[in-house]
Parts: structure tokens; C-alpha cells; sequence
């Protein structure tokens, strides 16, 4: 009898579950963006975009009819992304540069090749990010997920503001993480030298994202350039290839996990929605406004982490 009953509740739970799976993983697919503005006319520059959730907003973006420019290290590999979605979108706008955000030199001279070649920027969107590395150091000495997440981004970001403010209305997207709840800005070591653990200074440098959103979106204003952070979701990326340990729980919770077409949705909604033209200093996650921890939202330490940044790149911004 006993047997019987469980059996019962076991048949039960699995019905249920089979019945509820496809509810239970659209809730995890999170939003989809159902905008269907045009971007014709428009051009994009996108971070890292030659795989995972960068090249899912590049395709779509290329779609609209933007002018789509990859930005990544390996050539080849951007190369390869371009060519299948210049083939699935028929737009022959899709175009390749090299930077590596690892390298001041490398930011400076994509910069002055991107301002020579190109008179507008519309959309920028710093996608590129590395994530629980090993202790590693860009090229000018930063810990490596700093320099790369945060400095590099920073300083490619002031590299191509004035073209920016003259494409007016522009928009620029920060893809930072809900990794910025757990971070903390440690100002007397933020290159990690005395202490490092990957997790935590990935988690310092995503609160940067969200921190310099809002303190550059204060200095932006009147400037109909807006800048908005984005949480993109648990995603299906070459994001984890740092951490086995993350790879197998991916692998193991597959089911709750975005796909990057999915985990691109929430850049797309910040990149087109047509509702989000004046909205400034704002983060985002599954197509709607998000929560922000009280560290991401404390102006001194944004302003405080704004002049180290500044000092520590060695520009004048004003
Ligand atoms: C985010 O936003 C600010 C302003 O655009 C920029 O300086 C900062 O480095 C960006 N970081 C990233 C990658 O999100
Ligand atoms: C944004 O601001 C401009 C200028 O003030 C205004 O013309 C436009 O209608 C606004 N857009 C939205 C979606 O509120
Ligand atoms: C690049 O990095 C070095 C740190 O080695 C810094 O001194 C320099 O001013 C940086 N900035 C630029 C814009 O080159």
C-alpha cells in the first residue's frame, strides 16, 4: 500500500513536471524584446561581439538595418561571426575592427581608425567581459578583469564620446552582471595585488559598470546621450571558460540557463526600444527595470571611483 501511494506521488510529480517544464523555462528565458524599430541609417558598435550574447545583438541588430561593427581580439574569429550574419541578415554592414580592451595602445589606435572611418555612432554597447581568470594583468599593469571590464571600457568609451554626443540621440549599454550585488569597490587595493579571488574581483569590477552608468549618465544629461547598465541573465557563454566548476553547474542546470539569444535580449531592448529614449542611468534585466544594490547606487563612491579611473589612465574628462 505504502509503495503503491509513493509510486502515485512520484507518477504525479513527474506528470507535473513534465507538464510545467515548458512554463517553468520560458520563465527563465526571461523577457524577449518586442520592439520592431528600424535601424536603418544607424550605426552600432558592439564589444566582444563574436560570440555568445554579443554576436546574438549583433545579428539582431544587423537585421534592423543598423551598420554593425564587431569589435574583438581574434580577427578571425570576428570574421567568422560577421560572414554568417552578413549571410543570415543579407546586410553587407557588418564589419570587423580589431581592439583588445586589455591594451591601452590597441583602444587608442581602434579609436582614431573608428573615427577616421566612421562620421556616427549611434548604439555602443561595451559587451566584452572576462570572468573569474586567474590573477592576470593587462598589458598596462591592471588586474585583468578590471582593466578589461571596467578601464578599458571606460577609456574606450571617452575615446568616442564626442561622436557619440554629435550622433545624438545616442545610446550607450553597459553589460554588467547581478555579480555587482556581491562586489565591493576596495579603493586601497583595486588592482587585487594583496589579495585576489576571481569571483570577488569580477563582482568589484560589474559594481563598476553600474556605478559609472550612473555617474556617467549624470554628466550626459541634456546631451540626448543616454547610458544604461544591463543584467543579461544566466547565460550559455565561453563567459565561464575560466571556472570548470561554474562549466559543469552550467551544464548540470542547463535547463534554467539563457541561451545567448535569450541573454541578448535585454541589451536589445536597451539598444531599440523606442519607450527608453530619455531614460538615463537605469539598469536593466529581462527587458525591465532592475533592482540595484545600495553600493551600485552611492554616488560618492561612483564619483571616488570616477577620479581613480581617470588617474589611473592618465585622461581628462569634463
Ligand atoms: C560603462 O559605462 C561607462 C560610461 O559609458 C564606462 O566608462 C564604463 O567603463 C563602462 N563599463 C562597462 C564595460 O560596462
Ligand atoms: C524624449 O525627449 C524628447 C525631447 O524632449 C521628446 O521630443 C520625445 O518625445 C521624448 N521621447 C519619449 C519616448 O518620451
Ligand atoms: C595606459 O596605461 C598606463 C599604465 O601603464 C597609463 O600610465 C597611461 O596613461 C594609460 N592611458 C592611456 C590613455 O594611454
Amino acid at each position: 500500500m505504502l509503495i503503491l501511494m509513493t509510486f502515485g506521488s512520484i507518477a504525479i510529480v513527474v506528470v507535473l513536471s513534465v507538464a510545467l517544464a515548458p512554463y517553468i523555462r520560458r520563465y527563465f528565458a526571461g523577457g524577449v524584446c518586442k520592439s520592431a524599430a528600424r535601424l536603418d541609417g544607424k550605426t552600432a558598435l558592439i564589444t566582444g561581439a563574436n560570440t555568445g550574447i554579443g554576436k546574438e545583438t549583433a545579428r539582431d541588430l544587423a537585421r534592423r538595418g543598423a551598420r554593425v561593427i564587431i569589435a574583438c581580439r581574434d580577427l578571425s574569429k570576428g570574421e567568422a561571426a560577421a560572414s554568417q550574419i552578413r549571410a543570415e541578415t543579407g546586410s553587407e554592414q557588418v564589419l570587423v575592427r580589431r581592439l583588445d580592451l586589455a591594451d591601452n595602445r590597441s583602444i587608442k589606435q581602434f579609436a582614431e581608425d573608428f573615427l577616421k572611418e566612421e562620421n556616427r555612432l549611434h548604439i555602443l554597447i561595451n559587451n566584452a567581459g572576462v570572468m573569474m581568470c586567474p590573477y592576470s594583468h593587462t598589458v598596462d599593469g591592471f588586474e585583468m578583469q578590471f582593466g578589461v571590464n571596467h578601464l578599458g571600457h571606460f577609456l574606450l568609451t571617452h575615446l568616442l564620446l564626442d561622436l557619440l554626443k554629435q550622433s545624438a540621440p545616442a545610446r550607450i549599454i553597459n553589460v554588467s552582471s547581478l555579480g555587482h550585488n556581491f562586489g565591493r569597490i576596495k579603493f586601497d587595493d583595486l588592482q587585487s595585488e594583496r589579495s585576489y579571488e576571481g569571483g570577488l574581483a569580477y563582482c568589484q569590477s560589474k559594481l563598476a559598470n553600474v556605478l559609472f552608468t550612473r555617474e556617467l549618465a549624470k554628466r550626459l544629461a541634456g546631451t540626448r546621450v543616454t547610458v544604461n547598465s544591463v543584467h543579461p541573465g544566466t547565460v550559455k557563454s565561453e563567459l565561464v571558460r575560466h571556472s570548470s566548476l561554474m562549466a559543469l553547474s552550467w551544464r548540470i542546470f542547463s535547463f534554467f540557463i539563457k541561451t545567448p539569444w535569450e541573454g541578448a535580449q535585454t541589451n536589445i531592448f536597451c539598444a531599440v526600444a523606442e519607450e527608453l529614449e530619455n531614460v538615463s542611468g537605469k539598469h536593466f534585466s529581462d527587458c525591465s527595470p532592475a533592482f540595484v544594490a545600495p553600493q551600485g547606487r552611492n554616488e560618492e563612491t561612483a564619483k571616488r571611483l570616477w577620479d581613480v579611473s581617470c588617474t589611473l589612465l592618465g585622461v581628462q574628462w569634463d
